[in-house]
């Protein structure tokens, strides 16, 4: 596995295991245990995901040490605000099974968000946490929220894949020294992405499938990916992408798949009703 280095000195592993609608109570538990024997050393749950007690489990039944495995999860809208966040914290560490979460997010960009991101950095300052970031933030709810916040963000994980290349996003991120995070960083297994020309035609250059060109390419670009399966062919396979190297040409054919859309838009109201009205606890 490859690290990046992010801005507070810390490294992160390039490829993060995503567990994103994997349900709890065995599924999760399973396909963590798979990933982690498959070499993954980064797992990115969340507590909207309802499944990090089955990380937690499956992270100490892996036998691996816990410094040598990567924790990201993410704080939930219903526990914005500094005293809910606080708990939310706790939470998570609690059901995690852990003492300390690598780094933790602020999942959506809504309600007491200032709040939040000050539990969070207490929380830093008290060795809860050892790295804080943002999710889902675009430039204007970047410039909204950057002067409330005492620790800069490590990440901000977002959508992100050749069709969704974040472009303007990605130059104010690189001013701030914010790594970015792709989620979605095979299309959701979307058959255009992975069945496209170029990304087929490079696929055959270099003797790989097309989601190892697509999360070669995200490697090169600098982003950690957070690529989920539940197949244990393409578990292993979606990491074996450090034994080769794209040219620069083929870098550029790439970037020109960019659609300039995204297929989720932080900004629209409904996102934000939606997504608030969604609670995991009582
Ligand atoms: P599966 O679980 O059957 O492997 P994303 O990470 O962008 O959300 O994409 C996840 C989707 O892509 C899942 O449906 C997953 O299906 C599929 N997938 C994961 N790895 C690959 C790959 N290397 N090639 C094609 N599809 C993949």
């Amino acid at each position: 596995m490859k690290y990046f280095k992010l801005n507070n000195n810390t490294t992160i592993p390039a490829i993060g295991f995503g567990v994103f609608l994997i349900p709890n109570n065995g599924p999760t538990y399973d396909a963590t245990l798979a990933a982690l024997k498959a070499g993954y050393r980064h797992i990115d749950t969340a507590a909207g995901y309802m499944n990090e007690s089955d990380v937690g489990k499956a992270i100490k039944d892996s036998g691996i040490d816990r410094q040598k495995i990567y924790i990201t999860s993410k704080l939930w809208l219903q526990d914005y605000g500094y005293e809910n966040a606080k708990k939310g914290i706790d939470t998570s560490l609690k059901l995690l099974g852990v003492d300390y979460i690598d780094l933790y997010l602020l999942h959506q960009p809504y309600g007491d968000y200032l709040g939040a991101w000050k539990a969070l950095e207490e929380a830093v300052e008290e060795g809860k946490i050892k790295s804080i970031g943002i999710s889902n933030i675009t430039v204007n709810l970047w410039h909204k929220f950057k002067d409330g916040m005492t620790i800069k963000p490590v990440v901000n994980q977002v959508e992100f894949n050749p069709f969704t290349q974040q472009k303007e996003l990605r130059k104010v991120m690189a001013e701030n020294d914010i790594r970015l995070e792709a989620w979605y960083p095979l299309g959701h297994g979307n058959k255009d992405l992975l069945e496209n020309a170029t990304i087929l035609h490079l696929a055959e250059k270099y003797h790989k499938n097309a989601g190892q060109i697509i999360l070669r390419w995200i490697y090169q670009e600098g982003v950690i990916s957070l690529p989920k399966s539940t197949n244990p062919e393409r578990m292993k396979g979606n990491i074996e992408i450090f034994d080769f190297e794209l040219t620069q040409e083929d870098m550029l054919m790439i970037q020109a798949l960019d659609t300039g859309k995204a297929t989720h838009n932080p900004e629209d109201p409904v996102n934000e009703t939606r997504l608030m009205a969604l609670k995991i606890h009582d």
